[in-house]
């Protein structure tokens, strides 16, 4: 790693472990989840890093890029090499985890720990050399996500939480402890959302958009969930809501926002994208009121 990565991750460690002591000593589920984060931050930062690495060395990524789920729906080969890289990584120090990964990383575990892995989510803004595209990486023992961490890669920001110690952003300025937006009623709310890859899916989702303009302060399409979960963590936005996500777009996000004190409603880990089931995320009277317009958990075709 850099030097400049490596403070960010002493810093993250370093807020954790005094974070956790401060709570009343390190049991040992602490400092299983304290070595799952060291372990989570290092990574991804070492990812995010090989991404502006190779992307530099490929210039145009035209002749490096294909489609998955459809047409429009791109996979390059520097995504592919990033799951390589965490799957590495995160197996050399844990070989009898689990792993679930955007570009096919699959393996059942043996220790009873996950990781849900997205080495590039927003990989459309990758793409387009739009900045806003992030490395998301979770560990999780069933249902129950223990440690977060997603690394935007443009900005070189980190966003990190572990189950029951909170949520951070941290950069070269320093630690920001994340506590999500102020309470503010529908009318007046930034909502973020995305789109499916899917063509039949995405009508609905522009057909429950028609009714949820009129009722917001506005709509964000932002282009990575993990993002887009991370600014609701950070206020940046006050609602987040998307129909079909998998569990690797969204579970490090949805751990660090909860971590920040919202409220997120999701999915299960192991339920299909292709589902349509929602996720939706923000203070809790916000989300209620979210969801009495987009139809509750109802999933969108
Ligand atoms: C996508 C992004 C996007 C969301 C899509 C996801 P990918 O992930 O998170 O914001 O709207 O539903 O599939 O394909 O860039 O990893």
């Amino acid at each position: 790693m850099t030097p400049g990565s490596q403070a960010i991750a002493d810093a993250a460690q370093r807020h954790f472990t005094q974070g956790c002591r401060a709570e009343q000593g390190v049991e040992r589920a602490e400092g299983e989840k304290l070595e799952l984060l060291e372990l989570a931050v290092r990574t991804a930062l070492s990812a995010a890093e090989l991404i502006t690495r190779t992307r530099g060395e490929l210039g145009d990524l035209t002749a490096y890029t294909s489609t998955k789920s459809s047409e429009v729906d791109p996979v390059t080969v520097v995504d592919q090499q990033a799951e390589a890289h965490i799957v590495g990584s995160l197996s050399a120090a844990r070989p009898r985890d689990g792993f679930v990964g955007e570009e096919g990383a699959q393996a059942a575990s043996e220790s009873g720990v996950t990781w849900y892995v997205d080495p590039i989510d927003g990989t459309v803004n990758f793409l387009y050399g739009i900045a806003q595209y992030a490395v998301s990486i979770a560990a999780a023992e069933g249902e129950r996500l223990l440690v977060g961490v997603v690394v935007n890669v443009a900005t070189g920001t980190l966003y990190a939480a572990v189950e029951g110690s909170g949520a951070i952003a941290v950069n070269a300025r320093g630690v920001e402890v994340l506590a999500g937006p102020r309470p503010a009623p529908l009318q007046q709310s930034l909502l973020a959302t995305g789109f499916s890859y899917n063509a039949q899916r995405r009508a609905a989702q522009a057909e429950l958009l028609t009714q949820l303009l009129p009722r917001v302060r506005d709509v964000r399409r932002m282009g990575s969930a993990a993002l887009d979960l991370c600014a609701l963590a950070a206020g940046q936005v006050d609602l987040y809501f998307e129909h079909g996500l998998h569990s690797w777009d969204f579970a490090a996000g949805a751990l660090i926002a909860t971590e920040a004190g919202l409220a997120i409603h999701r999915p299960k880990l192991d339920t299909p994208g292709a589902d349509g089931a929602a996720i939706v995320g923000g203070q809790l009277e916000n989300v209620r009121a979210l969801e009495r317009v987009i139809g509750g958990n109802l999933p969108l075709g």
